[in-house]
């Protein structure tokens, strides 16, 4: 089967651009010796016992609370998957599904109840304790993300991550988790799609804690998160590493624009712009040779910030040494993919958004065609080929580092039979490997997600799982899809094979675990 994302690309952009489409040839393929699979998760997302054994209340929980019907089907995490409780179940599906690691993180609340180091909830510690040890029981590496969006309520009423403040905070937060779980725990991911918090959170109202604070908010974000992370970074340097061995990195969401017209060059540069305002404005800073903020980012809003009047530039900058402090913080690049969209730059571009805001900062447009969505749901459109153009770029653009995918997936509006979410993976799976063969470094993929779960703003409408959970049933019960049969081959035999057909009525334990 051909599938709609290798057309479109054919139909829409030159040939060249389009090198993921020789993937259509269906010859089974195989994945690099020591190549790694995994699936992710996020606290918030499934644990639920949101006030639980001490535990302390969260922007998530703060916002749910206060406002239930901004979330689609006005729900909230309180109970979400439970897996506060049924954590050996997700052990279990991790068995079955014979995975190497399993990518979750930890509730900072959970932890530190208090939000500072005066105080460590021993239930918290407990709950991690048992998650991580069921899991190294039958042979599967924890990944653990230190901050996937659930800041404590607290440091927000402190001004969050527009607060310097917060990078000892914060640092304070890592070392004790470092201490707690490093002795096994080996892979950490210091925060989660930096650019999804400051944009969202403080550009925007579309994740917590949506303070709308446009043009400025989010640019003291990213300073701060940055800096966070890299003290994060240094701490496990200078104190765990020789001790614990282990690697520390950042996880960063990434959209791949491509020029609407590549011929045009005002469509090109508003497309490399879009990529260096998207992902660049994080990866600039810890993965280039000259370190801080991408000079398109740093020229356009400092131009526009003197234009509108100003002072200084909305962007932050960082002095020499801060630059020095956080380039080279990471171990290596962890990306999240989903999907694509087009740029384009002319008249209609200066003025398009409101100013001023992120969106105007950048004088361009972008917009993601209805062809390339497959299914139901609105979320994620299906591009392979940008998977490609960005995992290529990554190589040109910052010498090769290795890569681990933390995240890559698929919504449906909920089934078991997820044709379309198998496509999908398939068809980027695909494209991941081309890149392998020109030389990208890629170490690892992880499949958003072992199961459904709360999907922020979406509520439980849109499933990203492998398999599907239940939430009319308390006990919250997780049914594998079709797509976990396949992915569960794919693991089992390192291998790519497009016409592969699982039998779909029993799943067992995967052998080597
Ligand atoms: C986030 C996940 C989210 C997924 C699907 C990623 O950006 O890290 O928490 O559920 O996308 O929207």
């Amino acid at each position: 089967m051909l599938w709609k994302g290798f057309l479109v690309c054919a139909a829409l952009l030159a040939l060249a651009e389009c090198k993921a489409a020789r993937s259509v040839g269906h010859e089974p393929r195989k994945f690099p010796d020591g190549f790694l699979f995994g699936t992710a998760t996020a606290s918030y997302q499934i644990e639920g016992a949101w006030d639980k054994d001490g535990k302390s209340p969260n922007i998530w929980d703060h916002m749910t609370h206060s406002d239930p019907c901004l979330i689609k089907d006005c729900s909230n995490g309180d109970v979400a998957d439970d897996s506060y409780h049924l954590y050996k179940r997700d052990v279990e599906m991790m068995r079955e599904l014979g995975i190497d690691y399993y990518r979750f993180s930890m509730s900072w609340t959970r932890l530190m109840p208090t939000s500072f180091s005066d105080y460590i909830n021993p239930a918290g510690v407990e709950f991690y304790n048992n998650y991580i040890n069921e899991m190294m029981k039958y042979n599967i590496t924890p990944m653990v993300t230190l901050y996937h969006w659930d800041l404590p309520q607290k440091l927000q009423e402190m001004g969050g991550w527009t607060n310097p403040n917060i990078v000892d905070w914060y640092a304070d937060y890592a070392r004790t988790v470092y201490s707690l779980f490093g002795d096994r725990v080996k892979f950490w991911i210091t925060m989660n799609e930096p650019n999804i918090v400051c944009y969202n959170g403080y550009g925007d109202t579309s994740m917590a804690p949506r303070l709308n604070l446009k043009g400025v908010a989010e640019y003291l974000c990213a300073k701060n998160l940055l800096m966070a992370h890299a003290k994060a970074w240094h701490i496990y340097d200078e104190e765990f590493r020789s001790t614990q061995g282990g690697t520390v990195s950042i996880t960063l969401s990434s959209t791949w624009f491509e020029p609407e017209d590549k011929n045009n060059e005002d469509h090109v540069q508003a497309a490399e712009d879009s990529n260096q305002f998207d992902w660049g404005q994080y990866a600039h800073p810890i993965f280039s040779e000259s370190g801080g903020f991408p000079p398109e980012m740093v020229k356009n809003i400092g131009a526009k910030s003197a234009a509108q009047g100003f002072a200084r530039s909305r962007l932050p900058e960082f002095t020499e040494e801060e630059k020095a402090y956080v380039r080279g913080t990471s171990d290596y690049f962890g990306l999240n993919h989903y999907s694509s969209k087009l740029a384009y730059r002319n008249e209609s571009a200066y003025g398009y958004h409101e100013a001023p805001s992120f969106f105007d900062d950048t004088d361009t447009v972008s917009y993601n065609l209805e062809e390339w969505k497959i299914g139901e749901s609105d979320f994620v459109k299906v591009t392979p080929w940008g998977f490609y153009n960005i995992l290529t770029k990554i190589r040109k653009d910052y010498n090769n580092p290795s890569v681990y995918i933390t995240e890559n997936g698929f919504a449906t509006l909920g089934g078991l039979e997820d044709e379309d979410r198998i496509t999908y993976y398939r068809s980027y799976l695909a494209a991941m490997l081309d890149a392998i063969d020109e030389g990208s470094d890629i170490k690892a993929y992880t499949a958003w997600s072992i199961m459904d779960n709360f999907e922020w703003m979406q509520g439980y409408t849109e499933r990203f799982g492998l398999y599907e959970v239940d939430y009319s049933d308390p006990a919250r019960p997780r049914t594998p899809r079709k797509s976990a049969f396949v992915y569960k081959e794919i693991v089992r035999t390192r291998t790519l094979d497009f016409d592969y057909e699982p039998d779909t009525t029993v799943m067992t334990i995967d052998e080597g675990h």
